[in-house]
């Protein structure tokens, strides 16, 4: 036994508390002397956590899709399957009730912004690991991890010739996702993505896990499909399955001077989606510093059938392309190959905001004339080579919700909306630094209070704020109505009942900050 030197006639030994010296003398773990992170040490997961003297450290963080996502926390967990999870919360909100400050953040694809997904006092659970995507074709249920990204999962289940209502672009990560509802190219025939998860396997705070679906914890399962991050961690999503039929897939990229046509195919669309609801349209206006103009008109479109002449999307096919653009042909691709093609964002300080209003073209006109706007302040303000900035006009017809309703109903209140709507993106990316990306915000969030007025001035009420695309300053949960909003609160006071979820990990939109 070493000995141990003498201050005032005390021991050393004496002073350390008696865990940490037995963690020194285990023969791998050390101390860090943070309280978290030590007793994930203790918990034996010291060859599951990253410092940032550790050489993956750096690589995580840079993993996330925005720069002001790559917070710094004290430590890293990566568990690998539901037991370790259970184990790294139980021992986590054993360490102290967070006096220091300390918090905890959950990360699975790392797509959101700011501090949803990542903490920089605190522990950071990062779900990498747990990234497994399997297929029963008993049940035709394809069961995937929350650390995949998409374009893992489809790649596996084109294997066994089937695909899942998912995200669109690849690069997007299973677990928030899913919890946010999801827009997929699907959605005229199943709905949100949400609305097709048959099973959440979930680790409660205590640690117990369970299992929600249609008979066992129905009102958790109902609660997860877009009540996001608050009631547990969900290590499993069982989703049904449909055939890997190739997708009929198109981008085009038309000037600006097109505005008024491009509207009326959006309006168009949108109204007419029920008889078209095997096409999906993703119409958006961009900036981006190589594009020799101010900002270009773009759609993604897509017939889930194969069909690259579908008459839904004929008006968006008559207006002219850029000339240096694609040709002018859609593609037969399985939806593996899609999502690994769909345009890649540049790397950034990123921010995002969101609105719904009804399918109206006056407001598309008036959004537009913003986007001008906002794309002429950001010029001005940070140079027109050190932004990116896409706005999407997302056609969300009532239909959704009526499918959703069959499918057993999610928490976004679309049952309450009778008329078609557009949800309202939009997306920046500075690359100059964080003061730029706060203007972009700042002028975002204006568009977004403008929208909601004139809209209102035309006789619109509130509608759905997306949780996938809100800002933090923004309040999704607010928009689901109240008997969602009651839903929430009760099945995350009666599955959480100490609010650990809602007190100790901050990221995202937590119930107990709403006030309705
Ligand atoms: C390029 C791009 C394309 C996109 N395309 C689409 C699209 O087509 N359709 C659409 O609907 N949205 C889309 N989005 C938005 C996307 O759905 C959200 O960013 C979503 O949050 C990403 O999920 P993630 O797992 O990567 O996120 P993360 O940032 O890892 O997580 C988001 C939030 O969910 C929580 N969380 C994650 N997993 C779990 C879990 N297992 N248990 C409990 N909490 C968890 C996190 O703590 C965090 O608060 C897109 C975003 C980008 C940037
Ligand atoms: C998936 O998880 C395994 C460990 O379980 C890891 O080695 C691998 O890198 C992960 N894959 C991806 C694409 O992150
Ligand atoms: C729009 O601009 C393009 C050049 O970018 C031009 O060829 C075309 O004629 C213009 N069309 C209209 C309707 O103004
Ligand atoms: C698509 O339809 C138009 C008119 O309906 C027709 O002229 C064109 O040849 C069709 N194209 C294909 C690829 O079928
Ligand atoms: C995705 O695209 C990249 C680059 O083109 C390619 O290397 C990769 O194999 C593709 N992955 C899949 C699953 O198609
Ligand atoms: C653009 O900047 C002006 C001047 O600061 C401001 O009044 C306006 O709200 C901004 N609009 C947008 C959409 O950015
Ligand atoms: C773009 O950002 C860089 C880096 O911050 C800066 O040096 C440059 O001046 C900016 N460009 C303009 C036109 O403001
Ligand atoms: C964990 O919490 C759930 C939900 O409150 C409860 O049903 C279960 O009995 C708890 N398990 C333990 C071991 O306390």
């Amino acid at each position: 036994m070493q000995r141990l030197p003498k201050i005032g006639g005390v021991l050393i030994a004496a002073l350390l508390p008696l865990h940490s010296f037995a963690a020194c003398n285990a023969a791998t773990a050390s101390i860090s002397g943070f309280p978290p992170c030590d007793a994930l040490i203790q918990a034996g997961f010291g060859d599951r956590l990253l410092f940032p003297t550790s050489p993956e450290y750096q690589p995580r963080l840079a993993s996330y899709f925005a720069l002001n996502s790559q917070l710094h926390p004290w430590c890293i967990v990566q568990p690998q399957d539901k037991k370790d999870v259970a184990k790294v919360m139980t021992t986590l909100f054993k360490a102290g009730r967070g006096a220091g400050d300390w918090h905890i953040a959950v990360r699975a694809g790392g797509h959101n912004l700011f501090h949803t997904n990542n903490i920089d006092t605190g522990v950071t659970i990062d779900l990498v690991n747990m990234n497994e995507t399997t297929y029963d074709t008993g049940t035709n249920l394809a069961s995937i991890e929350p650390g995949a990204k998409w374009l893992n999962v489809y790649e596996k289940l084109h294997e066994h010739g089937v695909v899942v209502t998912g995200g669109r672009d690849g690069t997007v990560g299973v677990g928030g996702f899913l919890l946010g509802g999801g827009l997929t190219y699907y959605m005229g025939q199943q709905g949100l993505a949400c609305d097709n998860i048959k099973n959440f396997e979930v680790v409660l705070t205590n640690g117990t896990v369970v299992d929600a679906n249609a008979e066992q914890n129905s009102d958790l399962w109902k609660a997860l499909k877009g009540g996001g991050s608050n009631f547990g961690i969900v290590t499993r999503f069982d989703m049904e399955a449909l055939p890997d039929k190739d997708l009929a897939y198109g981008l085009r990229i038309m000037p600006a001077n097109y505005t008024s046509e491009f509207l009326d195919a959006v309006v168009y669309f949108t109204d007419h989606y029920q008889e078209f609801n095997t096409d999906a349209l993703v119409p958006f206006l961009m900036h981006e510093p190589d594009l020799p103009v101010d900002f270009v008109l773009a759609a993604i479109q897509v017939n889930t059938e194969g069909d690259q002449n579908s008459t839904g999307l004929s008006k968006i096919a008559q207006i002219p392309q850029i000339s240096s653009a694609q040709p002018d042909e859609t593609n037969l691709l399985p939806l593996v190959k899609v999502a690994n093609s769909s345009t890649i964002f540049p790397p950034g300080w990123i921010g995002q905001s969101t609105v719904t209003f009804k399918n109206d073209r006056r407001i598309l006109a008036r959004a537009t004339e913003l986007y001008e706007q906002y794309v002429h302040n950001l010029t001005q303000a940070v140079g027109a080579d050190n932004f990116t900035t896409l706005i999407f006009y997302q056609p969300f017809p009532s239909l959704i919700g009526d499918i959703s309703g069959q499918k057993g109903g999610n928490m976004l209140g679309l049952d309450d909306q009778t008329d078609n709507a557009i949800l309202w993106t939009g997306f920046v990316s500075v690359s100059s630094g964080p003061s730029g990306l706060a203007l972009a915000q700042l002028w975002m969030s204006v568009m977004v209070t403008e929208l909601k007025s004139y809209a209102a001035s035309l006789g619109d009420g509130d509608r759905l704020v997306y949780m996938n695309y809100a800002d933090p300053s923004q309040d999704p949960i607010s928009s689901y109505g109240k008997t969602n909003i009651d839903h929430i609160r009760r099945v995350a006071a009666e599955y959480d009942p100490a609010g650990l979820f809602q007190m100790r990990v901050p990221g995202g939109f937590k119930i107990s900050r709403v006030d309705v």
